[in-house]
């Protein structure tokens, strides 16, 4: 049986439309879903909208619409996201589905059947950001630049609330949390972000608010329908419902809980490593193996806002670039856990050096070579050379093994160097082999060239299946890879092309950019 594999994005806010920052995280986990199920695990993907809560409601009302309608209307410009960035997930779930309601009412009384003192009626009189959707001490805030607002460490300006609520005892959690994360380092990646969430609950952690009474657009608390649950308890157990919680004997629940792998921003890591394996210890279930913090993407330089004006939707980087190029791109350009930049010209220069110069190049070159002088099929290699099992070896012995300690860390922009290595290395193979001038003195060692080269090319499509799917499976196809020989199990000799198979008239996988097309 294959091993398993859960991974999730946070679901986005209904309150604005997608953007570059929220294709990003998208593409990344997708990424990660696509290397793994490429690795031979059974994958399991969820993406979807969060779709209750102050910020929700509050954007409804100045919009003059009910909140569904809202809802409705933006959950599926996600969705649409998904397919213009061709996420595989599995799942797309929204948090005003009725299974939704199930499992949340079902986690407020899990945590009160196993442990009763946990919830319990009390007034909440404190700070709350609507932007955050999150409960701030007064030493968190900050002073706004009019010196009167006071702003949560997010920037967002926050409200004086008071309202009665139903607390949850976070407070008793800290000793149990501490000793979670010193059992397992690697719930928190990366590091300097492990070091933040430890520091804040050594501090002592205080008792949350987990229900309010001033609105309505929420999941209503269990036998208390004057209140609804905050939003982020109803929002973290999507993780959950998408199994089929309260089902915990299920088959998707049993398979997949507890997640491998929680994919979130730098901004909501609170909620992710804190409330979240605090809410699922109170409710005796099992707290997720990691929650990965990615950073944040800026734009030539700046923070994406609506009042910079510099906002990027995804549709219009797939138009200007390609849509695997746009996937390529943030990929390479951002590194492990960090903040990006996005710009323009950078953006040009990268694509065509590496997609449309480097592999691009190498396939398309080598396809016609073999195309025009092999009768249009993978030729015979006769013996092999230093210089061909070099590369072959590099291909079969160092790719998979090098990619894996990369990609397994989320740190896919080493990754890609990874297999451009091997290009870079083709690439050189084919300038000194000179296969173009073989055809007439030697047209035995051309074909064996040609034959190492495309067999290089099939590794190479294979291992770029995960960040640019499309056009892996363009290479593929052009030399004729079944489709379930497209894993990394096939990287080896036993699985090498066969001479004789007829190729496809090479066709170009990665066009160079002209800068006026990217600059429409
Ligand atoms: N609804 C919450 C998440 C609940 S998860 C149980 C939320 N939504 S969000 O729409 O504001 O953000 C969705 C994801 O996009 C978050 O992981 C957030 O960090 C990420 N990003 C939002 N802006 C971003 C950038 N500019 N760059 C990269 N990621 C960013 O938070």
């Amino acid at each position: 049986m294959k091993p398993s594999f859960y991974i999730t994005t946070a679901i986005s806010y209904v309150n604005g439309k997608p953007h570059l920052g929220h294709a990003y995280e998208q593409i990344l986990t997708d990424v990660m879903a696509r290397f793994k199920r490429l690795d031979g695990f059974d994958v399991m993907f969820l993406t979807g909208t969060d779709e209750h809560g102050q910020k929700v409601a509050k954007t409804a009302e100045a919009r003059g619409v009910e909140p569904k309608e809202l809802c409705d209307e933006i959950s599926q410009s996600f969705r649409d996201m998904t397919t213009q960035l061709n996420i595989s997930n599995d799942d797309f779930i929204r948090t005003t589905e009725g299974r939704h309601y199930d499992a949340s009412q079902a986690i407020w009384n899990a945590i009160k059947e196993h442990n009763p003192d946990d919830i319990y009626l009390g007034k909440y009189d404190g700070w709350y950001s609507v932007r955050d959707e999150g409960y701030f001490g007064e030493d968190e805030l900050t002073l706004a630049e009019d010196g009167k607002t006071k702003l949560a460490p997010s920037g967002a300006p926050v409200e004086w609330v008071e309202e009665p609520c139903y607390f949850f005892r976070l407070s008793a959690y800290t000793d149990k949390l501490l000793a979670y994360y010193e059992e397992h380092a690697d719930f928190i990646e990366p590091e300097s972000r492990r070091n933040e969430i430890k520091s804040f609950v050594k501090s002592g952690l205080q008792d949350i608010s987990i229900s309010r009474t001033t609105f309505k657009w929420g999941v209503p608390v269990p036998n208390d329908p004057d209140h609804v649950m905050y939003v982020w308890l109803d929002a973290l157990t999507n993780y959950i419902t998408a199994l089929g919680y309260p089902d915990i004997e299920g088959d998707k629940y049993k398979q997949f809980w507890p997640a491998d792998y929680h994919v979130i921003g730098k901004d909501i890591i609170r909620f992710h490593c804190i409330y979240w394996p605090a809410f699922l210890m109170a409710a005796n279930l099992t707290v997720p193996k990691k929650v990965f913090a990615h950073g944040f993407i800026n734009v030539e330089g700046q923070k994406m806002s609506k009042s910079v004006g510099n906002v990027i939707a995804p549709q219009d980087m797939i138009d200007a670039y390609g849509l695997d190029q746009t996937r390529y791109l943030l990929m390479r350009e951002v590194s492990h856990g960090n903040d990006g930049n996005f710009s323009h010209e950078h953006a040009l220069q990268r694509i065509n050096s590496d997609l449309a110069n480097g592999l691009g190049n190498l396939v398309q070159r080598t396809l016609s070579m073999i195309y025009k002088n092999c009768d249009g099929a993978i030729p015979q290699a006769g013996e092999l050379s230093d210089d061909d099992r070099a590369l072959l070896n590099h291909a079969y012995e160092k790719l998979v093994p090098a990619m894996r300690e990369e990609g397994n860390n989320v740190r896919f922009n080493r990754m890609l160097e990874t297999i451009w290595k091997l290009v870079m290395d083709a690439n050189a193979y084919v300038d000194s082999q000179a296969p173009w001038g073989l055809k007439k003195t030697d047209p035995e060692r051309m074909n064996t060239v040609l034959y190492v080269l495309a067999e290089t090319i099939r590794v190479l499509g294979i291992s770029v299946l995960s960040v640019t799917p499309e056009s892996g499976a363009k290479i593929l196809n052009q030399i004729k890879i079944a489709d379930d020989a497209r894993d990394f199990a096939h990287i080896n000799a036993e699985n090498a092309l066969k001479a004789g198979t007829a190729i496809d008239a090479p066709e170009g996988v990665f066009p160079r950019l002209e800068a006026v097309d990217a600059a429409e």
